[in-house]
């Protein structure tokens, strides 16, 4: 049993929640995620790893509710445990000093992008950041994301902060105005990242990307986690997640991820109708 030592509202329905498990802290690194299970009924769910304390034995994860098994984690409390925690997963992000990165983070995606940025700035490259969201309240990170970066961009869909539009507005822009960029990498919704990898395109800008696809074993042995790279198949959990984006067939991506989508909004809604709250507290069945 692994349990929550610490939990932090970082905005609606987003939650930043610290876990015992001390021999994955000791362990993982930047751009690795673990496999985490409520209870004995539920499914897998990834999550990456934001940080971790050595000392404390404690790793952090944020997660955003948008279903079933996100909401029992996010409706967990302090001093309660979860089942399993299996980690560190995936490929760590390569690190190197690399001259410039932009690195960018749509929504939870900036979960994602925070630590890789953190590295990479270890490593000596000047790391410009562009955070997005939809708006100014939904951000989450700013100021860990501000800490890590040489340069922070905010962008938000209606304009409550920073610039009105898009991370892809503000990229094409470092673009247009011949900013030399060694890398850029992109952690968000499917199709930020698509569009991200469209606009560095004509230039051949290096571009990675961290899929997201449904995940069951995290071991490479089930298949769930596949997409298309290049042509040729790859699965996330043990090859990625990070892939050049130029290379990534998004299509698919999106297609499986749909997969499951009515018995997934079957889930919450009967999980909502039993427990008439999404609390896992008030009894959870998956
Ligand atoms: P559901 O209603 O079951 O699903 C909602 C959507 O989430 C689905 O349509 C599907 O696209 C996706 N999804 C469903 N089941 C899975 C599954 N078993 N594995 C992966 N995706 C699934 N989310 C965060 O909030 N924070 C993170 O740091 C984070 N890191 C991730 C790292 C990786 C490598 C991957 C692959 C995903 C990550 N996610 C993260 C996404 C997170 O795993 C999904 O939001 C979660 O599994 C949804 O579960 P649910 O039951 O609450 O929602
Ligand atoms: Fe099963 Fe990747 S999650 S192969
Ligand atoms: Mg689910």
């Amino acid at each position: 049993m692994f349990e929550i030592v610490g939990k932090k509202e970082l905005t609606h329905l987003v939650w930043q929640i610290e876990i015992k498990a001390p021999r994955i802290a000791k362990k993982r690194k930047a751009g690795q995620f673990v496999l985490l299970r409520m209870n004995e009924q539920g499914e897998r769910i990834p999550l990456t790893i934001v940080n971790s304390d050595d000392e404390a034995g404690t790793i952090t994860v944020i997660v955003q509710e948008v279903g079933k098994s996100t909401s029992i984690l996010g409706g967990m409390k302090v001093g309660s445990s979860i089942l399993d925690v299996v980690g560190p997963l995936g490929m760590p992000t390569h690190i190197e000093n690399y001259g410039t990165v932009v690195c960018v983070g749509g929504g939870i995606g900036t979960a994602v992008t925070y630590p890789i940025g953190a590295a990479l700035k270890e490593a000596g490259c000047k790391v410009i950041s562009i955070v997005g969201s939809r708006s100014k309240d939904l951000l989450i990170l700013e100021d860990e994301m501000r800490g890590v970066s040489d340069e922070l961009h905010i962008t938000t869909d209606d304009g409550s902060s920073g610039h009105h539009g898009f991370v892809t507005d503000v990229l094409g822009e470092f673009i247009k105005e011949g900013l030399k960029i060694d890398l850029v990498i992109a952690v968000g919704p499917i199709p930020m990242m698509r569009a991200v990898s469209e606009v560095t395109r004509p230039s051949a800008i290096n571009t990675m990307v961290s899929l997201n696809p449904i995940m069951v074993d995290g071991t490479g042995m089930c298949g769930a986690c596949r997409v298309t790279i290049g042509g040729e198949n790859k699965f996330v959990c043990v090859d990625g997640p990070e892939f050049d984006g130029h290379l990534v067939d998004f299509e698919e991506l999106v297609m499986r991820n749909r997969s499951y989508f009515k018995e997934e909004k079957m889930a919450v809604e009967e999980y909502t109708y039993h427990e008439g709250t999404r609390c896992y507290d008030k009894k959870g069945d998956d």
